[in-house]
């Protein structure tokens, strides 16, 4: 098999086999096909598309081109959740307790952040002691025990997709919905996820403008799902705006505690719950959608959901405490109101600029080795179809030191919301269900 061949296949709209894109993605990763080869085959991919059994295959070849973790120790369906990016998405850190506390397991391999605010883990982090460096026997028996364990991500998982993610993002050929959907199924196909629930953002702050290309993106990685014998499920939300108030590490922890005690803002706790229903129907603990809402709701009411998240931090040696009393989190010295310049309506938030505010700030990471500062970042006071008065605060920042750098971060903050005379039209959150049953539209 020669790599020309089949880069000359594929830009003729030919399919390739199994065979044939195991050949080149095991021939990439072990660098005997050039980079120049892969960069062509991405943009015939880009051009000509992916049958569903190619992608499948393309998907399979990269999870297999590492390690692949084994959760088969730990009893029960292990669902892992994904998400297509957020600012101010701290949905795991309220799933992950909720779902547990109806008896599904997650055993949930996390990230730290690189950009806007940390990953999960960076999260985690900021409560004192917390550890998410666990071995593996750890890391099974704690879920086999209470249900529930997030760890930074070890080993080598789908290293493929490492080094063709970054080849794509050079060649304009990060926008292909095969590309997308075998790179991240991928990896949880790699993480051992026994069903896989996707949370696939639409709008201008997403990497899926429209909620076409959103449905195409999760109906394409419901179809790896089925072919791979994966179930999965795929919740798409509008992201006109960030979801909850809070971005910054210890603030995202702070309201992750609110909404699991049934005090969260809505739009957060509604996301919430329908991921987790998904979660728990394919956990085999509930028989429908609306059963699993109703049993999850409760869980936030019942102090059940919280109870877990406690058990779970202090398993992971981290302060219980923090969670009775989220007062005791880090906090930053100063607040500083950024108030609106005009007066009106907010009818869209800017999410990407919010999230570069946060990290200015200190709250993510601009480079890999970078630390960052649990503390610091901002609280919206005012969200999209609010109201707004001149002079009013429609965020708050948490520094360290007030200066020129808080006053640009401030004049950010400002320049991200569209703030209007009318009163925008609402729009939902939730906007459709991608299943192996198809697509189901909740908008309309
Ligand atoms: N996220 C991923 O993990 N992969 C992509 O290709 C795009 C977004």
């Amino acid at each position: 098999m020669r790599a020309v061949d089949l880069i000359h296949k594929k830009r003729d709209g030919g399919e390739l086999s199994a065979a044939e894109i195991t050949f080149l993605i095991q021939g990439y990763n072990k660098g005997e096909v050039a980079d120049y080869q892969m960069s062509a085959w991405a943009m015939a991919v880009f051009y000509r598309g992916m049958t569903a059994k190619e992608t499948a295959a393309l998907t399979l070849a990269i999870a297999e081109s590492g390690d692949r973790v084994d959760l088969s120790p730990i009893r029960g369906v292990k669902v892992d959740k994904h998400s297509t990016g957020g600012v101010g998405d701290k949905t795991t850190l309220i799933l992950g307790p909720l779902v547990a506390s109806l008896g599904v397991p997650v055993a949930k391999m996390s990230g730290r952040g690189l950009g806007h605010t940390g990953g999960t883990v960076d999260k985690l982090e900021s409560i004192a002691g917390f550890r998410t460096e666990l071995t593996r026997e750890q890391f099974i028996s704690q879920v086999n025990d209470i249900g529930l364990s997030v760890i930074g991500q070890s080993g080598d998982l789908a290293p493929a997709d490492k080094k063709l993610y970054a080849l794509r993002d050079v060649t304009a050929t990060v926008e292909s919905i095969p590309l997308i959907a075998s790179s991240v199924m991928s990896k949880k196909i790699a993480a051992g996820a026994d069903a896989i629930v996707l949370d696939v953002k639409a709008g201008s702050g997403a990497f899926m403008k429209t909620q076409e290309d959103a449905e195409k993106l999760a109906a394409a990685m419901v179809a790896i799902g089925m072919q791979v014998g994966r179930q999965t499920a795929a919740v798409i939300s509008d992201m006109d705006q960030p979801l909850g108030f809070a971005i910054g590490n210890a603030l995202e922890v702070a309201e992750a505690i609110a909404t699991l005690k049934g005090q969260g803002p809505t739009d957060l706790t509604e996301l919430c719950l329908a991921l987790s229903a998904h979660m728990v129907v394919l956990g085999g603990e509930a028989a429908s959608i609306e059963e699993a809402t109703a049993k999850l709701r409760a869980q936030l009411h019942n102090g059940e959901a919280l109870a877990k998240f406690k058990s779970f931090v202090e398993a992971q040696g981290g302060d219980g405490s923090m969670i009775e009393d989220p007062g005791k989190l880090p906090a930053a010295p100063i607040q500083i109101e950024v108030e609106a310049s005009v007066s009106g309506y907010v009818a869209a938030i800017e999410a990407e600029q919010l999230g570069l505010a946060a990290m200015v700030l200190g709250a993510g990471r601009a480079t890999k080795e970078a630390g960052i500062d649990y503390a610091v970042g901002l609280v919206l006071r005012k969200k999209v179809g609010d109201h707004v008065g001149e002079g009013e605060s429609i965020a708050t920042l948490h520094v360290r030191t007030s200066n020129d750098d808080s006053d640009k971060v401030a004049e950010r903050v400002r320049a991200a919301y569209r703030i209007q005379p009318d009163k925008p039209k609402p729009r939902p959150l939730l906007l459709a269900v991608v299943t192996a049953d198809g697509i189901s539209r909740l908008d309309s």
